[in-house]
């Protein structure tokens, strides 16, 4: 056999799979992609102009450049008062996509069990694997509002559960946590001595609270791989750059691996990064506050024509339930396809907890959403 047993079995990203059908189809609104629809904001895309006419086109070091990582430890010691030191606990990675596999490879040995949400982000589970770890879905449910519970965490620890992948706020569901909810869940963290790989890259995007970082509770700093990135509050997806914070052991290990398959991510990325912490704070509240309008009305339209969707507290994301068409989650988003020429993602995308439920992003324009969710209207009126 030519290919990798673990490959081989490794099922496509259902998000996709899905959009391989949208290609080519006239006339879709896409609602499917998690992608910010604005580009990114000027002083940014400017700063990365002009650093390639000064010729900045160079390799960095492996562990990015130091300005960015003390740009990054500052903003996080200004906005969280978490602190890490540039030289030892920050690396700078080509987007949080390969900092979930750098720290996924840099604590698994074969065999080890890592508990992950189900329904959650596409990469956790198949990347997981490919580092060797035992993956243990935990089935959160709807009626818990897709979240992690202390009782649901205690029903999946079992003796050698080593980590646990934490996201928030959540693709696909868009809900969060609050800090006494995440004090909650520290707790058994900590007793259980596991290690928590948290994906906040969403938080910026925290509409109705604010946002509490996992590191910054008791007990939590030493055993958290903090990521983050630019893709998302920034508009910066194709820039590729993200980074890990954590224990210096930790962050030496993922750089060892980074220095060997990616070496560094490239520097355009990081100037641009660099000129994102530095100047514009106002560009991102301005794109929160778009997306948060665009969430009270796609979260009330749904709801008035007849899908239950709760209002998820960040991300660009909803995740409403389908169930009472009497259709699943595939049949849902390829009718909807066909027939409505409306794009979303079936919530088994994101695991088998996902079905009944369809996942909308709602980072696409006002007019949009509104012609979206008026040919959803007319679909669910025909379905019955
Ligand atoms: C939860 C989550 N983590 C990570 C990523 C990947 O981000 P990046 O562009 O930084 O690789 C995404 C992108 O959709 C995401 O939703």
């Amino acid at each position: 056999m030519k290919i990798s047993r673990v490959i081989e079995n490794m099922k496509p990203s259902g998000i996709r799979e899905f959009f391989d059908l949208v290609i080519g189809m006239k006339d879709v609104i896409s609602l499917g992609v998690g992608e910010p629809d604005f580009v990114t904001p000027w002083n940014i895309c400017e700063s990365a102009i002009f650093s390639l006419e000064k010729g900045y086109t160079s390799y960095t070091s492996n562990k990015g450049l130091y300005e960015l990582r003390l740009a990054i430890s500052k903003h996080l010691k200004n906005k969280y008062a978490l602190s890490y030191n540039p030289d030892h606990n920050i690396l700078i990675t080509t987007g949080v996509s390969e900092a979930v596999d750098l720290a996924l490879r840099a604590i698994l040995n074969r065999g080890d069990k890592i508990l992950i949400p189900d329904p959650s982000y596409v990469s956790y589970e198949p990347v997981s694997e490919m580092a060797g770890g035992k993956t243990i879905l935990v089935k959160t449910s709807e009626t818990d509002n897709f979240k992690l519970t202390p009782r649901l965490l205690k029903k999946y620890i079992s003796k050698g559960v080593k980590a646990i992948i934490l996201n928030y706020p959540n693709n696909p569901t868009g809900v969060s946590y609050s800090r006494k909810e995440l004090l909650a869940l520290s707790k058994i963290f900590v007793d259980n001595n596991l290690i928590v790989i948290s994906d906040e890259i969403y938080d910026e995007l925290t509409y109705d609270f604010s946002h509490t970082p996992l590191a910054t509770l008791p007990g939590m700093k030493q055993r958290t791989i903090y990521l983050n990135g630019f893709s998302k509050a920034f508009a910066m997806t194709g820039w590729r750059v993200g980074y890990a914070c954590g224990p210096e052991e930790i962050i030496n290990a993922m750089t060892k691996i980074h220095q060997y398959t990616m070496l560094c991510s490239p520097i355009m990325g990081q100037l641009g990064a660099i000129e994102a912490l530095r100047g514009s704070s106002g560009s991102v509240l301005e794109m929160k506050r778009e997306y948060k309008r665009r969430r009270e009305f796609i979260v009330s339209r749904l709801n008035e024509i007849g899908l239950y969707c709760a209002m998820p507290e960040g991300t660009f994301y909803v995740f409403p339930s389908i169930k009472n068409t009497g259709m699943n989650s595939v049949e849902f988003a390829k009718s909807l396809l066909y027939k409505e020429k409306v794009a979303v993602v079936p919530g088994t995308a994101f695991g088998s907890q996902g079905e009944n439920h369809i996942r909308i992003a709602y980072a696409s324009s006002m007019d949009n959403l509104k012609e979206a969710t008026e040919r959803i209207g007319h679909f669910l009126k025909n379905a019955h």
